[in-house]
């Protein structure tokens, strides 16, 4: 940690261990204030499942794996897993297969409360039984589950092993806040502030490469990490004004992307 002017530039990864959504189940806690998320995410269930439909299906011997970045410790991430599952047991089905066993990565940063997370899951369905049966079987999970902690701005998976990338309103996080930003001498200082309403132009173009320089490593790991005719589906939260520094109003910003388009 360096000190320049009367701020304290906290580094990356530093930064990555301290961030987090409020864990727990009590009142303040994300599991508990997350409910306009959950809206918006089913509203665009359409959006998502057309998406779906044009994931390639890989032989149904070999597992499906389906990933949230940023899942953060509410119920909104085991809702959306559960709809890509399904749906894609679904597709398997319509074409006269058995669905293949499918495996979910609930991924975000070290400091989330997984434990919360996990306490939400129901208990895995009994495999002794048939997969149809076991994505069928709505008070329990149909799907193998795992944690993955770390920043979705580096490698988080094997090459080529995922079939299934989702991400909701989570990638407007920078990776840090732009050193230029918390520099006295700079013309992008920011004053201290921590929103970027009403600043000048060089704090919002200092803002705007580190944006851009996140979104090419995000983008780069996923790129090694999707399985050929894999899909990503990601929900960013934007801006309704072209002022970059207007902060005053909300809007959303839907990515659907193949594997083809980041090889
Ligand atoms: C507003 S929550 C969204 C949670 C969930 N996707 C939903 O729709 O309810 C944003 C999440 O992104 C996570 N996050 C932020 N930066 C991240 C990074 N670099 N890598 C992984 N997760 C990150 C935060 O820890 C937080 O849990």
């Amino acid at each position: 940690m360096a000190p320049k002017g009367d701020s304290v530039i906290v580094s990356s990864i530093k930064l990555e261990k301290i961030l987090s959504m409020k864990g727990g189940k009590g009142e303040l806690s994300y599991a508990n204030n997350s409910k306009s998320q959950a809206e918006h995410a089913r509203s665009m269930l359409p959006l998502l499942k057309e998406t779906l439909d044009r994931v390639e299906l890989s032989s149904p011997e070999a597992p499906f794996v389906v990933v949230d970045l940023g899942c953060s410790s509410g119920s909104n991430t085991i809702y959306i897993i559960d709809v890509i599952i399904k749906h894609m047991a679904k597709r398997y089905e319509a074409l006269g297969y058995h669905p293949p066993q499918f495996a979910a990565f609930f991924s975000d940063l070290p400091s989330n409360d997984f434990n919360t997370l996990f306490q939400f899951l129901s208990p895995m369905a009994n495999h002794s039984g048939s997969m149809e049966e076991t994505v069928a079987a709505d008070s329990h999970r149909s799907y193998f589950a795992a944690g993955v902690p770390g920043s979705f701005y580096r490698r988080l998976f094997p090459s080529r092993s995922i079939d299934v990338f989702h991400s909701a309103f989570s990638l407007h996080w920078l990776s840090q806040v732009p050193e230029s930003v918390l520099d006295m001498k700079s013309a992008a200082y920011n004053k201290g502030r921590v929103f970027i309403h009403g600043a000048n132009e060089s704090t919002a173009n200092a803002y705007k490469q580190q944006f851009q320089t996140d979104l090419a490593s995000f983008l780069r790991s996923r790129a090694k990490e999707l399985k050929k005719g894999g899909s990503m589906f990601l929900v960013c939260l934007g801006r309704t004004s072209v002022d970059p520094t207007d902060q005053s109003g909300l809007g959303l910003l839907l990515g659907d992307l193949h594997s083809g388009c980041l090889g």
